[in-house]
C-alpha cells in the first residue's frame, strides 16, 4: 500500500506539491470514485487509479541497460567523481544503483535497478552468472594464457580463480581478447593478466548472464529493458 500523493509523484504525475493541487482540483478518481486526499491509501496490485481519465498504473521497479563511459564511478554518490546515476536522468524512482562495479575506467554493460533481490541474485557467487569482457591487452596473448585461465589463476588471494574462458581475437603485441568470468573479484580482469605477465590497456564490458551490450547504445546511453530482456535475466537466476 502507498499514499495516493506518492504514488502519483513516484508515476511522474507532478512533484508532490503539484499532486497535492492535482487531487484538490478533482482531476484523479480510485476505482471510479473522485479522490481528494493525499493520504487515500492504495492497493497498487488493484485499485484503479485515473489522472484525468487515463489509467496510472504503478511500476515499482525500472530496469535500465547503460553503457559506461570511462571517468565515472559505479557508485549512487562520489564527492570527487561523475557517478553512473548522474547519467539516468529520467528514472521515475530515485532508489536506483548500479549492479556490482565496473572500474572507473572500464566501459560498457551496467545494470541499473532499484529492484534490490535481483540485483542479489545477479551478484550472489553461487549463481556464477558469466560476464563477459573485452579488451586490448599489452602484450601478446597466447594459447598458454587461454590454458592458464582455464585452469584458474593465482591472482593473490587465497583461492585460484575460477575458470575463465579466454577467446584470443588477435595475438600481437597489443592483443585483444574475450574474456568471461563467473566470478566479481576486485580487478579481476586486470589481476587475471596481471598474473600471466600482461597489461590491460582498455576494458569493456559486452555481456552479464543473458543481457548483451547493443551495438546501437552508444557511450553514455541508457535504455529501459526490454520485457524479453528482463524475462531473461529473471529465468537465469
Ligand atoms: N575486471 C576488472 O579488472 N575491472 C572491471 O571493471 C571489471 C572486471
Amino acid at each position: 500500500m502507498v499514499r495516493l500523493d506518492k504514488f502519483l509523484a513516484e508515476m511522474g504525475v507532478g512533484t508532490r506539491s503539484e499532486v497535492k493541487k492535482i487531487l484538490k482540483a478533482k482531476q484523479v478518481t480510485v476505482n471510479g470514485d473522485t479522490a481528494t486526499k493525499p493520504e487515500t491509501k492504495i492497493d497498487t496490485d488493484n485499485d484503479v487509479v485515473c489522472y484525468r481519465g487515463s489509467r496510472i498504473s504503478y511500476q515499482k521497479y525500472e530496469y535500465y541497460m547503460f553503457n559506461k563511459p570511462a571517468g565515472c564511478v559505479s557508485a549512487t554518490e562520489d564527492n570527487l567523481h561523475r557517478t553512473v546515476m548522474d547519467y539516468i536522468t529520467d528514472a521515475v524512482h530515485d532508489d536506483l544503483f548500479p549492479v556490482g562495479r565496473l572500474d572507473i575506467d572500464t566501459e560498457g554493460l551496467l545494470l541499473i535497478t532499484n529492484d534490490g533481490a535481483l540485483a542479489h541474485e545477479l551478484l550472489s557467487p553461487a549463481k556464477h552468472v558469466e560476464k563477459t569482457y573485452y579488451a586490448r591487452i599489452d602484450g601478446m596473448v597466447t594459447e598458454d594464457d587461454v590454458n592458464q585461465f582455464e585452469n584458474g589463476v593465482d591472482i593473490g588471494e587465497d583461492k585460484l580463480t575460477k575458470p575463465g574462458k579466454l577467446v584470443i581475437l588477435k595475438s600481437e603485441p597489443i592483443s585483444e581478447i574475450e574474456l568471461t568470468i563467473t566470478e566479481g573479484r576486485f580487478h579481476q580482469v586486470k589481476r587475471m593478466f596481471e598474473a600471466v605477465g600482461k597489461k590491460v590497456i582498455y576494458l569493456k564490458r559486452i555481456s552479464m548472464g543473458p543481457l548483451k551490450l547493443p551495438q546501437d547504445l552508444a557511450i553514455g546511453e541508457y535504455r529501459a529493458l526490454t520485457q524479453a530482456e528482463l524475462g531473461g535475466l529473471k529465468q537465469r537466476v
